[in-house]
């Protein structure tokens, strides 16, 4: 079979598959609910899992496996220990092992994981909800770029909740970030 006719097989494949995707989706909007109901004001962890996955938490705060797909097994356990910064680079943003290097210096995104020690177990709703806020955690810190929380503290409190309450289901990890 010549290149240009395997491509052609498989572009075909493609839109059969992309066919049935949408058949099957049509099926499902006219007949079913959707997988999880989201209302306004829901503040479940289920609701939480999407506006987690809106919001990107994993690109920064999982560690990701060899093929660079989040490592759910360490889930939201931040920068492993031991990792260094990327180097600082002018005018660029850097990153690796999910660390950061910017114009502000280094970051590291953080165990968010229900540890107590390691991770945000102490901190109940109202200091997630003002951390998110406030850009300003429990502990005093200033939360450095690229960390979105001026995008996430424009959510209304049950998605802000919802997203903690969900995040409080993560097996806890005792992963110590040693960031800035
Ligand atoms: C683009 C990268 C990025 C994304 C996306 C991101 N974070 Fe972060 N996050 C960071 C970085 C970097 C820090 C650490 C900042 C610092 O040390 O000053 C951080 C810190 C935090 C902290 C503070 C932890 C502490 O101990 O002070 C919380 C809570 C947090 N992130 C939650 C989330 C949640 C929830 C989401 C998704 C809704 C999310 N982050 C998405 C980069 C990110």
């Amino acid at each position: 079979m010549s290149h240009s006719a395997y491509v052609l097989f498989a572009a075909t494949l493609m839109t059969g598959a992309a066919l049935a995707r949408c058949q099957r989706s049509t099926t499902a909007v006219s007949t079913t609910a959707a997988p999880v109901a989201v209302a306004a004001g829901d503040t479940s962890a289920a609701r939480g899992a999407q506006l987690v996955l809106l919001g990107g938490c994993d690109d920064c705060h999982t560690p990701q496996l060899p093929n660079g797909e989040p490592d759910m097994s360490r889930r939201f356990s931040g920068v492993p220990a031991g990792s260094a910064a990327p180097p600082s680079i002018a005018n660029v943003v850097a990153t690796e092992n999910l660390a950061f290097s910017g114009p502000w210096g280094t970051s590291f995104p953080r165990n968010i994981t229900p540890d107590v020690q390691h991770g945000i177990g102490s901190w109940n709703v109202q200091d997630f909800i003002r951390t998110m806020r406030t850009g300003t955690d429990p502990q005093g810190h200033a939360l450095l770029p690229p960390m979105p929380y001026k995008e996430f503290g424009k959510l209304p409190d049950a998605d802000l909740t919802a997203i903690y309450n969900f995040i409080r289901t993560v097996a806890p990890s005792s992963n110590a970030v040693t960031g800035p």
